[in-house]
């Protein structure tokens, strides 16, 4: 009976966390979600999780919840927080915040407050590439969910994922809905010696480099 109910713990775990996160404004799909925390609480390697397009902090929270739980490394959230071209106003994602506040940073720390979690979220506000520039120290697990043009997809790995420890984690958000995104994932999982797919979910797709 406890294995029983130690596997259905997983389910109360996932709706709890579920409705919290679920609540703020974001694009990440709550199966998405809880894989990212997973990977936050339990994957391979030792480094820091970067986050690179953090919004109002939907997935900032999953992932810091993972990491948290498990006593590990604090995620670092980077983000201009002046959204996307896809976000600005008339766009097809028109992001009222955006329109009203000229930013979601103030959105993405009470968020992340709320939820308990400013104790393990490190932002930095700041483009991706010029946070790049700066950045020093290995990373284990690289969560791409910025720009999502094919040119920028392709410039955020680059720049970070050098920083990443050999068996770390590269997963990228929008596979399959954005075509820049998704164009350039193909690329990269088809290549030889490339990245290998590990596992794709919903728009999430995770990948770690060949051996
Ligand atoms: C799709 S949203 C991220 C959604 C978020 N991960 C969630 O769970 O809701 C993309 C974010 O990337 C940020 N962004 C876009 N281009 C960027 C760049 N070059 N450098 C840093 N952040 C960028 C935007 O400001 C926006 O907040």
């Amino acid at each position: 009976l406890d294995a029983l109910v130690n596997t259905l713990r997983i389910l109360v775990d996932y709706e709890n966390c579920a409705r919290h996160f679920g609540a703020i404004e974001g694009f990440l799909h709550e199966a998405e979600g809880y894989a990212l925390m997973t990977l936050a609480a339990r994957g391979p390697g030792n480094g820091a999780i970067v986050e690179l397009g953090s919004f109002m902090g939907r997935s900032t929270c999953w992932l810091a919840h993972g990491t948290k739980s498990a006593f590990r490394e604090k995620v670092t959230a980077v983000d201009h927080f002046k959204g996307s071209p896809e976000h600005q106003p008339g766009e097809v994602f028109e992001c009222a915040t955006l329109k009203e506040e000229g930013s979601t940073y103030p959105r993405f720390r009470a968020n992340v407050e709320a939820a308990g979690l400013a104790d393990y979220v490190e932002p930095i506000v700041a483009s991706s590439e010029e946070a790049a520039a700066s950045w020093h120290g290995p990373i284990r697990l690289l969560f791409i969910d910025g720009d999502h043009s094919y040119e920028a997809t392709k410039r955020d790995f680059e720049v970070w994922s050098p920083f990443v420890v050999p068996g770390g984690i590269v997963a990228f958000h929008d596979v399959g809905n954005a075509p820049g995104v998704t164009q350039f994932y193909r690329e990269l999982v088809d290549a030889p010696d490339g990245h290998r797919q590990l596992f794709s979910l919903v728009s999430l797709g995770v990948t770690t480099e060949e051996e």
